[in-house]
């Protein structure tokens, strides 16, 4: 399983945080794969990417109007390339490109799945503001431009409150981690086997900047 592009790299923008026992944050996107570990139901790694492609991907998603691009794909990320005319001829387009294919791949053979479900968002709303599990195996979400997810250490979590209305579901006091910029995160979500109950509780960040999200599920 060999990225076309390298991705595999330490990312410069990853601080050395503290994270809950059930989260790992890795050094290559190759040790995604301790998503298998039972005990964790988050695993990250950054992406590698070089300036040049930061700066066209930043650009897009402030030039570029708010969209929302679904498609299904095989593993070899084809279909990825009916995302173009969102992009409306930017470069930041083909700079997604080269980055997200390889991400598709390498998602699929973690999973030997053959059918994927990839979602490109570039929008300056909170797309989930509250905290909530994803009904999914496991879900990858990265975010390219902008702030990344949020997530709750398990202790911080008052489950009995997910899904409801108002109360908020994080406890008092409770530390928000967060995703890095181009950290690539596996999510499990409540219908991996024997994870019910015990999904990542996670949220999109609060504000109105523009954000660029790639999340692709198995179908
Ligand atoms: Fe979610």
């Amino acid at each position: 399983m060999t990225p076309a592009v390298d991705v595999s790299a330490r990312s410069s923008v990853v601080p050395p945080l503290v994270w809950p026992a059930h989260a790992r944050r890795t050094d290559a996107v190759d040790d995604l794969v301790d998503i298998y570990e039972p005990a964790l139901n988050l695993v990250t790694a950054p992406l590698d990417a070089d300036a040049s492609v930061l700066e066209a991907l930043t650009r897009a998603a402030n030039e570029v109007p708010c969209f929302e691009f679904v498609k299904e794909t095989s593993g070899a990320g084809e279909a990825l390339e009916y995302a173009l005319p969102w992009f409306e001829g930017h470069a930041g387009g083909r700079a997604w490109l080269g980055l997200a294919q390889p991400l598709v791949r390498l998602f699929a053979d973690l999973f030997e799945a053959e059918r994927l479900g990839v979602r490109l968002t570039s929008s300056d709303k909170p797309m989930c503001p509250r905290f909530h599990v994803d009904d999914v195996v496991c879900r990858l979400v990265v975010t390219l431009v902008g702030r990344g997810s949020e997530f709750l250490g398990e202790p911080d979590v008052r489950r009995k409150l997910l899904g409801a209305k108002e109360s908020p579901v994080e406890r008092e006091g409770a530390t928000i981690h967060q995703l890095a910029p181009l950290e690539v995160g596996l999510f499990k979500g409540e219908a991996w086997p024997d994870n019910k109950g015990r999904g990542i509780v996670h949220r999109s960040p609060a504000g109105s900047d523009r954000r660029l999200v790639m999340t692709v599920d198995l179908l």
